[in-house]
């Protein structure tokens, strides 16, 4: 059978973490050095076919800076799956990363696919988040968990496709 799902997908996370060059990467390809910073939020489309369902994501990359977080429950609210990404280069970006997953744990929708993202793996030199704390985070708070980066496309389809297959199945 063909199924059809329409999907809201939402991105949070701290400013300069990743997020629109995670959603660029997947949606068009390309990566930009100088990836400009997001105001208020942005919106993009991509299909995903799988082998019984076409998934269509309607996804929001809001913008990190800490002046526009009482504007996420906007785009949360009614998604079906929420990316949390931290960069994996800043501590900094991890706390913020885990008070969005207890924000999304007291307001968001209790079925929500909720990915943690540690997103800049290509900078391992600069790493200040190691990979075991993430994922035990990750794990300890029933997310899924993937270290990607934006820059040389290190598990972007991935992750994206294990979202889309949890979509499938609800
Ligand atoms: P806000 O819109 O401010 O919330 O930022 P954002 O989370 O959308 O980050 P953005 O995609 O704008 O990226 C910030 C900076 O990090 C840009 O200069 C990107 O080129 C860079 N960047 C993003 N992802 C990666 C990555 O995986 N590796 C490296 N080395 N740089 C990255």
């Amino acid at each position: 059978g063909n199924k059809n799902v329409q999907a809201k997908l939402v991105l949070l996370g701290d400013m300069g973490t990743g997020k629109t060059s995670l959603v660029l990467r997947f949606v068009k390809g390309q990566f930009y050095e100088f990836q400009e910073s997001t105001i208020g939020a942005a919106f993009f489309t991509q299909v995903l076919s799988l082998n019984e369902a076409t998934i269509k994501f309607d996804i929001w990359d809001t913008a990190g800076q800490e002046r526009y977080h009482s504007l996420a429950p906007m785009y949360y609210r009614g998604a079906a799956a929420a990316i949390v990404v931290y960069d994996i280069t800043s501590m900094e970006s991890f706390v913020k990363a885990k008070k969005w997953v207890r924000e999304l744990q007291r307001q968001g929708n209790p079925v929500l696919v909720t990915v943690l993202v540690a997103n800049k793996a290509d900078l391992e030199t600069k790493r200040q988040v190691e990979n075991e704390v993430g994922e035990q985070y990750a794990k300890d708070n029933r997310l899924l968990f993937f270290e990607t980066s934006a820059k040389t496309a290190q598990n972007v389809s991935e992750l994206f496709y294990e979202i889309a297959k949890r979509l499938e199945k609800v």
